[in-house]
């Protein structure tokens, strides 16, 4: 698939006037290559902006909101670039398209490519996989091929399959379209906010496409007059998986691969393909890298849900942990701080935070009950 970069004539007409009826991501249309309104079967976009009461007052932030992407048809923010791409496909006439994915771009496509009507092949590690998201993509009825080796290989392979078989490729970092869709995220943001920048962006890195995309949008906000500043942007990676991270500490200009360990399958990246428009895009914000060890990711998954009500995976929480690691920098009641919740935690449960409830058995019986509560 080649999609030329597009050109737009930014002005402020290009912003939808009126409130989301219901469209969600399409009505940024004057800012996307393709308009899939009336054509893609789910509801995409239009997550909610949550300002959590209990969790400003936890972590003394007062200006924090979550941006919840936990509220798409499969539980993240990569349904966003596969609807795009989907669109995209069926417009050029595909009948079968692929991805490589850590898992939630494959449950996303898996899910959206039924809905169209396109056979979906998908390539994972199979070292790092959620065993969980293979069965949930293989219910939608896609093809999983397992991979021995990391996600890398895995991503290299899909292009090459793509090449071989005339597949419609929707990898991350090879179709621009996976930009051209998550940076609407940033719109609704800057929308939900009363049409302001907010001051921080905490977002998860894994490839880099959702923190360059995210920067590309504000970007393109200014250009089309409505915003006159970035926001400060900061990348949150695993600190088992940081290449970014380590690449700006050193003040060095590239990375070397790593080889990863971490919780988080959806930013466990040892050589992200995006990473040289991620670590430029935060440098043009002024903003900084933060990384997180499995216990940081775990505190905050545990936070989110005790707090918010609001279940994450691994990386669906890091950017919060990356929050809680800069809590002393982030308690002026007049700064706005956004962290994307990029990840459900409903598809995968092996990192569920349990230990915040107990289950106990009462044998049928109330005394059972006081048992439980008082010990007597
Ligand atoms: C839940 C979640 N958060 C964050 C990311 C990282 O996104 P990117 O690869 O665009 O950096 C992923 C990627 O799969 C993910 O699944």
């Amino acid at each position: 698939v080649v999609v030329e970069p597009q050109r737009y004539e930014y002005g402020p007409e290009l912003i939808p006037a009126t409130a989301d009826s219901g469209e969600g991501m399409w009505r940024w249309r004057g800012l996307l290559p393709v308009d899939g309104s009336g054509m893609y079967p789910l509801k995409v976009g239009g997550t909610p902006l949550v300002a959590s009461r209990r969790l400003r007052q936890q972590l003394g932030a007062p200006g924090l909101v979550l941006k919840d992407e936990t509220r798409t048809p499969t539980g993240s923010n990569k349904d966003r670039a596969t609807a795009l791409c989907l669109v995209d496909a069926a417009s050029r006439g595909a009948t079968a398209i692929a991805c490589a994915s850590s898992g939630n771009v494959a449950c996303s496509l898996a899910a959206g490519a039924a809905a169209m009507g396109l056979a979906a092949y998908i390539f994972v590690s199979a070292r790092t996989v959620s065993p969980a998201k293979v069965d949930f993509m293989r219910s939608f009825g896609a093809t999983v091929f397992l991979v021995d080796g990391p996600y890398e290989r895995a991503y290299r392979l899909c292009d090459d399959a793509c090449e071989r078989f005339d597949w419609y490729n929707r990898n991350t970092a090879t179709n621009p379209l996976a930009l051209q869709a998550k940076k609407t995220v940033a719109f609704e943001v800057w929308e939900q906010l009363g049409r302001k920048m907010p001051d921080v962006v905490y977002l998860p890195v894994g490839d880099g496409v959702t923190l360059a995309a995210y920067v590309h949008g504000c970007e393109e906000l200014i250009r089309c007059g409505v915003a006159d500043r970035l926001p400060r942007v900061v990348g949150v990676q695993a600190s088992g998986a940081a290449p970014l991270v380590r690449t700006f500490e050193a003040g060095c200009a590239a990375w070397e691969a790593e080889t990863t360990r971490t919780i988080a399958d959806g930013i466990d990246v040892g050589d992200p393909y995006f990473g040289r428009q991620a670590l430029d895009a935060v440098a043009r914000t002024g903003g900084s890298w933060v990384a997180v060890t499995d216990d940081d990711l775990r505190t905050a998954m545990a936070t989110l849900a005790r707090t918010s009500g609001l279940l994450a995976e691994p990386a669906g929480a890091a950017a919060l942990a990356g929050v809680i690691a800069h809590r002393e920098q982030i308690t002026a009641p007049d700064q706005t701080v956004v962290a994307l919740v990029s990840g459900t935690g409903l598809k995968d449960q092996r990192w569920l935070p349990r230990e915040g409830g107990r289950s106990v058995d009462i044998a049928a019986s109330l005394e059972g009950v006081e048992r439980a509560l008082w010990g007597t």
